[in-house]
């Protein structure tokens, strides 16, 4: 991997993922992340389309953005405005994503293969308030990739794991063949967050008015 752009996260405790992304041109470590669940479930293929929620500072969207190539394509929604120089085939807007439409995406930019979503909530410091949030906001990713993917489409979301947990696998279960909670190994100790993995969503869980869905073939 080369180098890309500069480092956006100085917050982060300069642990050995850290310096690596740092001198891999990533910015950040949550790259590493990403990669393994990649490798584990092939989510991330040349020409594929993705969105990814919560992408700033963007080494999730720099590492899907190689992954997919020239003929893919990577949209980002995040609040923060990711401000390193992201190659031509990927894009980040500014947006919370409580205040986008889905459809929206689709009408603008068409459907999409794959939805990340490692939106994490601010951390107050109160674990069933910190929980409750990170479920919310993975809920909302549930929502995008009913939405945006073509059927057979793959999903990847982080969630603070808590009490509601089980019953998040579960209706994620409802709308896609295969889900797995997943524990990255580049997770940091102490942390209790988990990524869901789904593959292939279900031709009958898309919620997009079928009018709105630019292409309804199966996943490539
Ligand atoms: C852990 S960071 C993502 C790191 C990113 N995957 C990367 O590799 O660079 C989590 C992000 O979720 C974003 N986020 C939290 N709530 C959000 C919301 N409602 N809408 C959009 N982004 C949100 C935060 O602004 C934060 O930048």
């Amino acid at each position: 991997m080369g180098r890309r752009g500069k480092l956006g996260d100085k917050g982060s405790r300069h642990d050995a993922a850290y310096r690596r992304a740092k001198s891999e041109g990533f910015a950040s470590r949550a790259i590493y992340k990403l990669e393994e669940i990649d490798k584990r479930f092939r989510l991330l293929q040349p020409g594929r389309r993705v969105v990814d929620l919560g992408c700033w500072p963007g080494s999730w969207m720099q590492y899907a953005a190689e992954r997919v190539g020239e003929d893919g394509f990577v949209v980002g929604l995040d609040k923060r405005e990711v401000e390193l120089a992201l190659p031509t085939n990927a894009k980040a807007f500014v947006a919370d994503v409580f205040a986008v439409d889905p459809a929206d995406l689709v009408e603008r930019f068409g459907d999409f293969n794959v939805v990340l979503s490692d939106m994490a909530p601010k951390t107050t410091g109160d674990r069933t308030t910190d929980m409750f949030r990170s479920e919310e906001l993975t809920r909302r990713a549930l929502g995008f990739a009913t939405t945006v993917l073509r059927p057979g489409g793959h999903f990847c979301a982080k969630v603070f794991v808590g009490g509601g947990f089980k019953t998040l696998l579960a209706d994620v279960g409802k709308s896609f063949s295969e889900v797995k909670p997943i524990h990255p190994k580049n997770t940091r100790s102490g942390s209790y967050e988990q990524y869901i993995v789904a593959r292939g969503l279900k031709a009958g869980a898309r919620t997009l008015d079928p009018g709105q869905a630019q292409d309804s073939s199966a996943e490539q």
